[in-house]
């Protein structure tokens, strides 16, 4: 049996500016999910908090200054977002896991009876991004994609600097130097998780970063072909 795969959807994928996008996008996850279980391969999903966990981070921040338990409510966000997931995939009759693990070795159990496990966050500390490197390290998969909404690693912020040039491929190490190993802030962004990447290096994950905005990208990574995106070599 083939080993599962692992991607890492961020919470803004879930909503596009224009809800026409939205529709569309929904359509052809589900449409990946049938590919994926049409060819007898299983799918781990974790899915970011997006929009709910920055609003209700911002919110609780403004009594709760302690950044475990403003994490405690992202996590509570980033599991809404994948209940949503979840259940448009039971909709369409796909063999998805009927509840949402709270850690990543349950996940990979799941495998056992189910194509399509879909999870979000798990402890305080770190993002989705590093719970679908756990996840991946614990199914034994050597790649896990983080489906951001952005199209690669860039050596400066993109939106800051016109001349950010963008990586297509590039090693851990580099990347660790990057972006540092430091611990985000409740709620904060970036294009990938520094405390991901230090668990991407230590199990030997390679990390395909990639515009999960075009669901077409996130099934040429899974399906093993040349994707857009960038690739980090562990
Ligand atoms: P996300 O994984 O959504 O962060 O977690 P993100 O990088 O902003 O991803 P997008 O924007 O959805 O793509 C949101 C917040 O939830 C907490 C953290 O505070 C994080 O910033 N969190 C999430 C945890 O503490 N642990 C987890 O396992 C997951």
């Amino acid at each position: 049996m083939r080993l599962p795969q692992v991607i890492a959807l961020g919470g803004s994928l879930l909503r596009p500016e224009e809800s026409e996008n939205r529709k569309t996008w929904f359509g052809k996850l589900r449409q990946l999910a049938v590919h994926i279980e049409g060819n007898s391969r299983k799918l781990g999903i974790v899915v970011g908090g997006g929009l709910p966990a920055r609003e209700g981070i911002e919110l609780a921040s403004n009594l709760i200054s302690d950044s475990d338990r403003l994490d405690e409510v992202g996590i509570a966000a980033t599991r809404i977002n994948a209940t949503i997931i979840q259940q448009i995939l039971i909709d369409i009759g796909c063999n998805v896991a009927p509840s949402i693990p709270h850690n990543t070795v349950d996940a990979a159990q799941y495998f056992d009876q189910y194509n399509i496990v879909v999870m979000g966050g798990t402890t305080p500390g770190h993002t989705t991004d590093a719970v679908a490197i756990s996840l991946a390290r614990d199914c034994g998969a050597r790649d896990c994609i983080i489906a951001t909404n952005v199209s690669h690693i860039f050596d400066k912020d993109p939106k800051v600097s016109e001349d950010a040039k963008p990586f297509v491929e590039m090693t851990i190490y580099e990347l660790i130097e990057l972006i540092g190993t430091d611990r985000m802030k409740p709620g904060q962004s970036a294009v990938v998780d520094p405390i991901a990447v230090g668990l991407a290096e230590k199990s030997q994950i390679n990390i395909a970063v990639l515009d999960g905005r075009d669901i077409d990208l996130i099934e040429s990574a899974l399906d093993g072909k040349e994707f857009e995106g960038t690739l980090v070599r562990s």
